[in-house]
């Protein structure tokens, strides 16, 4: 195998049902698709690394199978952290430049940053992004960049997204037992938003919510930036769970008949659809049946978002309406439950195509692999050309001393 390349970006996602690797590299400025692994995961219990072991197995499973793929060596990655223990908060902070007007440099900007992220937060909380909303110069909010500008008062409104610090230790920990060091951590419902969602539709208002097998993560787009994160303790193992109980089924044979059968909107089923089932003993059973257990779980999973949206005071900011991505959203009927519930249109979210990526990654469940390697991709080019611009500065200032 050849050796690992500088050009290489490498994705985990640990979630509850699947750990997903993803390698991409970067080819004249784009990311190609390289290889991916994907296995079952173990030793996860509601949304979260309950045995290291089993899930650094997984890991290490998936990871070899993405080396085989893509035909290179990997040791690291970027990983995704999402799960229930998700939290956003938004918060606000500025400085004065001084008795007269200036020119506002980078080094302001963070100290505006610095200030407004100095908030009390409980203890086991870690920061995964520190997002600037808007700024606000000498009283005139809605600044993008303020960068070069000039002013006497500087202000940030800012969301910081946090996750939990021992949750992620553990995901690093998985890693490195799998023998990846861990670069960056990237909170997926960013991510899948990455992929999945335009600039059209952030500035207009959108909610992502990534439909997982334990959790459901949102995150919301206002005016172009993060305005919301949290997320929903409830995702598609719970649709499956229901009817296992239900059915008085297998949990397997229930996720089977879920994938295949599956609606959540009873009177989107033919009244006299039935299927024969095998187990517990040979039965006919209604189609409706089925939907009948899934669609109160989907009200209430849609449920839970809606408080969510009121709490974080964005529920009549989606002009542009909710994106649903993870696994779980390819139930059918979850796109209605979403409208009726939410009062707007909601649409399906499927991974823009890498170059070179086949077919079955342009799935919803994929999103937040697929959106973490643009992610990543994005942000290293900003921090080169920020290298770069502080490199021809310094140049700059070298220059006119001599
Ligand atoms: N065709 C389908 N119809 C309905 N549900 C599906 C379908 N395919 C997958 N699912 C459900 O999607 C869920 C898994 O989604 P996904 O792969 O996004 O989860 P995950 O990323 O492993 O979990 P999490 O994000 O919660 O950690 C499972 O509950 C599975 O039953
Ligand atoms: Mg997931």
């Amino acid at each position: 195998m050849a050796p690992k390349q500088d050009t290489l970006i490498v994705v985990l996602d640990i979630g509850s049902a699947y750990t997903r690797v993803l390698a991409a590299d970067v080819n004249d400025g784009v990311p190609r698709y390289r290889g991916h692994g994907v296995v079952e995961s173990a030793g996860m219990r509601k949304g979260m690394i309950a045995e290291l072991g089993p899930a650094a197995r997984t890991v290490r499973a998936a990871n070899e199978q993405a080396e085989r793929a893509a035909r290179v060596n990997i040791d690291h990655c970027v990983v995704g952290v999402g799960g229930p223990h998700i939290r956003g908060l938004n918060t606000n902070g500025g400085l004065d430049l001084g008795s007269r007007m200036r020119e506002i440099t980078r080094d302001d900007v963070r100290t505006a940053v610095e200030y407004a992220r100095a908030v009390e937060r409980p203890p086991d909380r870690e920061v995964l992004h520190l997002l600037p909303r808007q700024f606000v110069l000498d009283g005139h909010p809605g600044i993008f960049d303020p960068v070069g500008m000039v002013g006497a008062r500087l202000e940030v409104d800012l969301h910081i997204a946090t996750c939990s610090g021992s949750a992620l230790q553990s995901t690093v920990t998985c890693a490195n037992r799998a023998g990846l060091e861990v670069t960056e951590a990237v909170l997926e419902s960013i991510a899948s938003a990455e992929c999945t969602v335009s600039a059209d539709e952030r500035e207009l208002g959108v909610c992502l919510l990534d439909i997982g097998a334990h959790s459901s993560d949102l995150a919301v787009f206002c005016e172009g930036a993060v305005a919301y994160t949290a997320s929903v303790p409830i995702g598609g193992a719970h649709f499956t769970n229901d009817l296992a109980i239900g059915l008085h089924i297998p949990v397997a044979q229930a996720d089977e008949l879920k994938r295949r059968y599956g609606n959540c909107v009873v009177t989107a089923v033919p009244q006299l659809a039935e299927i024969e089932i095998a187990h517990p003993q040979p039965q006919r059973l209604q189609l409706r049946a089925i939907a009948e257990i899934l669609e109160p779980r989907a009200r209430e999973l849609l449920y839970f978002v809606r408080e969510g949206l009121r709490e974080g005071r964005v529920e009549n900011a989606l002009g542009a309406g909710c994106v649903l991505t993870g696994g779980g959203a390819m139930l059918p009927g979850l796109l209605d439950v979403t409208e009726s519930q939410l009062r707007v249109p909601a649409r399906t979210g499927v991974p823009v195509r890498l170059s070179q990526m086949p077919g079955e990654l342009a799935a919803p469940g994929f999103a937040a692999a697929v959106g973490m390697v643009l992610y990543a991709h994005r942000t290293r080019k900003t921090r080169a050309e920020e290298d770069h611009s502080l490199r021809a500065k310094l140049r700059a200032v070298f220059a006119a001393s001599f």
